[in-house]
Order: C-alpha cells, then structure tokens, then sequence
C-alpha cells in the first residue's frame, strides 16, 4: 500500500518535472511566424485618418517621415472633436477595417521615449458596454493592460514589434512583443472593432507624450 503511494508519487512528480521541462522549452524556443496564415491587407492614407485636438492642424501634433509615424500630444490639449468630453489625443484611427467578425491582426513597430506617462498607446476600438477590447498603456516606463497589469517592466526608449491577435468569435485577443506571448485576455463584447495606435491621454498623463510607429499592418485570418 504505502509502495504504491510512494511509486504514485514519485510518477507524478516526474509528470509534473516533463510539464515543467516542456514549458521551458517552449519558452526558450524561437517565436513562431505570427504573420503565418493571415493576410496582409493593403494599408496607406486611405485606411487610415489622423485624430488630434480639433482646433490644431495635424503637422502640429502629427509627422510621417522616412516611414516613421510620430504622434504627439499635450495634456492641456483639447479633444479631437469640439463635441467630445474624452481627453486629448494624436492617434492613427484605422477606419478602413472595421470588422465584426473572424481574426484580425495588428503589427507595427513602436517606440515610446522617455517621460511620456499616464496614456493608452494602442487600442481595440469598439466593445460593449465598455468603449475598448483592449488597451495598451505606457505608466512610469512600464507598458500595462489597461491599468491593471504590468506587461513589459521597460518600454521606454526602444523599438519593440508589437502583434495584437484579436479572435472575435472565439472572444480572446493576445498582445506579443517582440515575438513572445505576454498576454491573453477576454473580449468585451461589441459587434465592431478597429485598430488605433498613437497616444491618448489617461489619469495621471505626462505633460507631453509621444510615441512612434512603423511598418504597420493590418491582416486578416486566411480561411
Ligand atoms: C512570416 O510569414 C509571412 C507570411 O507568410 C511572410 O511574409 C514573412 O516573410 C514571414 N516572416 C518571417 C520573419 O519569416
Ligand atoms: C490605397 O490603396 C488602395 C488599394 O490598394 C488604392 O486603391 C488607393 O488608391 C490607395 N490610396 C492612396 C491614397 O494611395
Ligand atoms: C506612477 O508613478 C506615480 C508617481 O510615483 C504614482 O502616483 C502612480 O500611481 C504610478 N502609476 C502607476 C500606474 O503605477
Ligand atoms: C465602424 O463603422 C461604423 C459605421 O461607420 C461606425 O458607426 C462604428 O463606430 C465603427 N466602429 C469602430 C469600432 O470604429
Ligand atoms: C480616472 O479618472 C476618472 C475621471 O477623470 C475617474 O472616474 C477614474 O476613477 C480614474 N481612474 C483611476 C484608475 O484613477
């Protein structure tokens, strides 16, 4: 009786050490093509409009050069629209896919400089009740869901690729930096979505914010 207990628990434990192994192989092991199977959807001005505080030409909040998208805002500027309460922002709305349904995907590289703090760097539009499917903020260097967990300890200051897969039917979306998973939530709900990056003022905002982006993309799930 107590050999098989022990013979029992020696098996598990050894169960429990190949679970761990496995997990650290993986890991280890080099990132897989996010992009594989998905389709990469013609992207450019047409796709896109550039949302800053409404009574400011956009050169003065917003720059595309050399491929490079630079969004920057104040926390004493006014919305983007005369009507709307919500607090300042420059950001890239991605309007041309709203989408409703199946697997979308977001890539782009972006680059936060120090100081800017207190502000949503990236977001899934549209849920319900809530106005957000995700949100990715930059608080004190570090980068957060919403402003509930820290996904990456240091941000500032460097180039990191950023994928967001957002499954609307399967109701998840998963954040990968540079490759690695560092998130999986739930959906909110919501019959639409799309994609926005640039900087938009939270609580406790840095006076001046910015961040940059390149190489966007927005790709779809191939069938
Ligand atoms: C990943 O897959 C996409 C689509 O198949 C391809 O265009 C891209 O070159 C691949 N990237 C790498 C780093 O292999
Ligand atoms: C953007 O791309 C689409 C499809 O490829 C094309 O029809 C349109 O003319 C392009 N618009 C601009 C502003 O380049
Ligand atoms: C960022 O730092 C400030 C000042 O130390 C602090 O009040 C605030 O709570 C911090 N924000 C987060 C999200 O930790
Ligand atoms: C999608 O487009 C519809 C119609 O233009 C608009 O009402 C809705 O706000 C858009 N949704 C998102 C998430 O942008
Ligand atoms: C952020 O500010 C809003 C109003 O300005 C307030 O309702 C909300 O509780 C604040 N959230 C946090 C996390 O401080």
């Amino acid at each position: 009786m107590s050999s098989f207990f022990s013979k029992a628990k020696y098996a598990s434990t050894i169960i429990i050490h190949l679970i761990i192994l496995a997990h650290q192989s993986s890991a280890l092991a080099e990132p897989v093509n996010l992009t594989q199977g998905f389709v990469s959807l013609p992207f450019n001005r047409s796709y896109y409009h550039i949302q800053k505080p409404y009574d400011l030409p956009e050169d003065q909040r917003y720059s595309f050069i050399d491929g490079i998208h630079k969004c920057w805002v104040y926390s004493t500027d006014k919305p983007h629209s005369l009507t709307s309460r919500t607090e300042p922002r420059t950001e890239i709305a991605i309007q041309g896919y709203n989408y409703s349904s199946s697997v979308w995907q977001f890539e782009g590289y972006g680059y936060v400089p120090a100081g800017t703090s207190g502000v949503c760097i990236m977001q899934v539009f549209g849920a319900s009740p809530h106005a957000t499917t995700l949100m990715l903020r930059v608080y004190n260097g570090s980068l957060f869901y919403y402003r509930s967990q820290v996904l990456v300890d240091e941000i500032y200051d460097k180039w990191f690729r950023l994928n967001v897969i957002h499954d609307v039917d399967g109701s998840k979306v998963k954040v990968y930096i540079d490759g690695y998973l560092i998130l999986e939530a739930d959906g909110r709900g919501g019959t639409s979505h799309a994609f926005k990056c640039g900087v938009y003022a939270q609580n406790d905002s840095s006076f001046y914010m910015e961040s940059r982006w390149t190489d966007i993309k927005v790709l779809r799930k191939s069938d």
